[in-house]
């Protein structure tokens, strides 16, 4: 019954490259308004997980059902119109243009003569970064003079231009200062907030029990765990992570 479907259903998703099996037959979901915190050793198979859900992998077998629905051909712009946004680990802005280019980076807004509006743009821009309180000197900076934390922001408000009901975070945390942590964390919540599905894939706990509602785990392509954060120890987590039996 779809109604009882949650949002995103990944059901048994096997990838192999090559001989080696990567995903081993994976079973994900995640509801709207729920933040799900991806977790599991390097090559465990978590941005390869979520790349099936963007539509940028295709699997060797499985299903994505969005709604309850099969996607019958999960490409990249297949997943974009059912809602579903990635931010990749390189974050993928251009470097040399400013904030408000990347934020429609291939969708200026257009004026009358079909000549791109610089000022509906910005100010586009600037209404966009204010709704998710995220702070720039100007959105007529380059991207490659802002800090790694806006820089995150940045990409996460670019996905959220395109009005995502489901949006993967391929580690938005690794590479940020302390504080830089904390506003990216926050924005994760306030995007959640507005009853988008997160998926987040991160190597620090401490953003797992800050953040997320749910926490699952992959060990060398399987799922190993599947829990809510609520009354979740962190010796429980680590032992997931490096294979030892609950
Ligand atoms: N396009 C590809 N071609 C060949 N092998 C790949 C490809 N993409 C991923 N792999 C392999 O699949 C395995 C899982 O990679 P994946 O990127 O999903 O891991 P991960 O859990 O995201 O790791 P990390 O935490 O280091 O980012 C790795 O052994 C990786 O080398
Ligand atoms: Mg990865």
């Amino acid at each position: 019954m779809p109604s009882m479907a949650a949002l995103v259903e990944m059901h048994a998703i096997v990838k192999s490259f090559g001989n080696h099996r990567v995903l081993g037959g994976v079973d994900l979901s995640v509801d709207a308004g729920e933040v799900l915190a991806l977790l599991g050793d390097n090559a465990a198979g978590k941005s390869t997980l979520m790349k099936v859900l963007s539509g940028a992998v295709v699997p060797d077998a499985g299903r994505v059902a969005i709604d309850g629905r099969e996607v019958t051909a999960p490409t990249p712009r297949r997943m974009r119109e059912l809602g579903v946004e990635m931010v990749y680990q390189d974050l993928s802005l251009c470097d040399t243009v400013d904030v408000a280019h990347n934020l429609f980076l291939g969708r200026e807004v257009v004026g009358r003569f079909g000549l791109m509006d610089e000022r509906a743009m910005h100010e586009r821009a600037a209404a966009l970064l204010g709704s998710l309180d995220i702070r720039v000197p100007s959105t007529r900076q380059r991207v490659d003079t802002l800090s790694g934390g806006q820089r995150q922001a940045i990409a996460v408000a670019r996905a959220v231009t395109f009005q995502p009901r489901v949006l993967i975070l391929d580690e938005p945390t690794s590479a940020l200062g302390v504080a830089e942590v904390e506003q990216v964390l926050s924005l994760i919540r306030r995007v959640r907030d507005q009853g988008v599905a997160i998926l987040f894939i991160t190597h620090r706990l401490q953003d797992v029990f800050s953040v997320a509602d749910r926490v699952a785990v992959l060990y060398e392509g399987r799922k190993v765990a599947d829990w809510p954060t609520a009354g979740l120890t962190l010796e429980r987590v680590v032992n997931a992570i490096v294979g030892k039996p609950a």
